[in-house]
């Protein structure tokens, strides 16, 4: 079966999760179209993913930084993230899970973290770059990939048990439409010596300093029932991915590395939790 006809078919089977990103309605596949009930159609692309984002990609993030990133991930530099965020989603429940990942970027999270559960999910993944989605789903099967911008979703309200949130922006109200009552939220976020080997060389020192207090403030007004899980480790940088570890982050863009990374520091806090419900008086 085609590409295109696979991610059909995939679409077909979890069409209730989608819904119009311009009049909210139910979308029905037809071919290799998905279509609201008012007639909004968005093609799905041939290599295996859909657009829904009508605006042209920022340009920040790049078919190179994305394949450059797809290398370093798939070569084990975040293999602990994986592994503990996959040990709090099987923690929650046993049941299948729809699992959304809000910028996913070229996917390689969201495939770990599913291939590691040992709970049945469904994946879909969603990013802001063309780039990024068309990386994802030329690497990885099986899964759901969109281009649509995370503060407009094209999914269905309260239907998420996970929405992961990696590294990228967020958009809270958007966040607590999409989670079901009982769903959880998982956002990673940097801590101060995140990347510090990349960090030393691109930035003065005074740039170098960074909390992600801010991040959690705004954060813990959305949400309960709140835990946060350090990760910190040092990866050794296989010298054959040297150079997509200078690639895979924009904070190096324009500039050379001066001295190779023998390793690199990881340091993270994921952040679990639920939406605030109403309450009644
Ligand atoms: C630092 S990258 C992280 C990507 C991925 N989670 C990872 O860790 O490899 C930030 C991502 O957020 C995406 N992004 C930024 N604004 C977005 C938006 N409004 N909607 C969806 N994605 C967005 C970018 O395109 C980029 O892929
Ligand atoms: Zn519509």
């Amino acid at each position: 079966m085609k590409k295109i006809e696979q991610a059909a078919q995939l679409i077909d089977q979890n069409k209730s999760l989608f819904c119009c990103p311009i009049c909210k309605g139910k979308m029905r596949v037809e071919k290799t179209s998905v279509i609201c009930n008012s007639y909004h159609q968005f093609d799905l692309a041939k290599k295996g993913y859909i657009n829904f984002y009508s605006k042209s990609s920022p340009k920040d993030y790049d078919k190179k930084l994305f394949e450059a990133r797809y290398r370093v991930i798939q070569r084990g530099m975040y293999d602990k993230l994986h592994q503990k965020i996959a040990e709090l989603i099987d923690a929650i429940d046993h049941r299948t899970a729809n699992i959304l990942d809000l910028g996913c970027g070229e996917g390689s999270h969201l495939q770990k973290i599913t291939q590691q559960l040992n709970r049945s999910s469904i994946g879909m993944g969603m990013d802001i770059a063309k780039d990024g989605i068309l990386t994802a789903a030329k690497y990885h099967q099986g899964l759901t990939w969109t281009v649509a911008d995370l503060v407009q979703s094209p999914y269905q309200s309260g239907q998420f048990d996970i929405l992961l949130n990696i590294l990228s922006p967020a958009n809270y109200q958007e966040f607590k439409r999409l989670m079901h009552t009982t769903g959880h939220v998982l956002k990673v976020i940097p801590r101060s010596a995140y990347l510090q080997e990349i960090r030393e060389q691109v930035m003065e020192e005074e740039q170098q300093v960074y909390t992600n207090a801010d991040v959690l403030e705004h954060f813990k007004q959305h949400f309960e029932n709140l835990e946060i899980h350090t990760l910190q480790y040092q990866w050794r940088v296989p010298a054959d991915v040297l150079d997509d570890l200078w690639y895979m982050t924009p904070l190096t863009w324009g500039k050379e590395m001066e001295q190779p990374i023998e390793r690199i520091t990881i340091d993270l806090d994921i952040i679990i939790a639920q939406k605030k419900l109403h309450k009644a008086v």
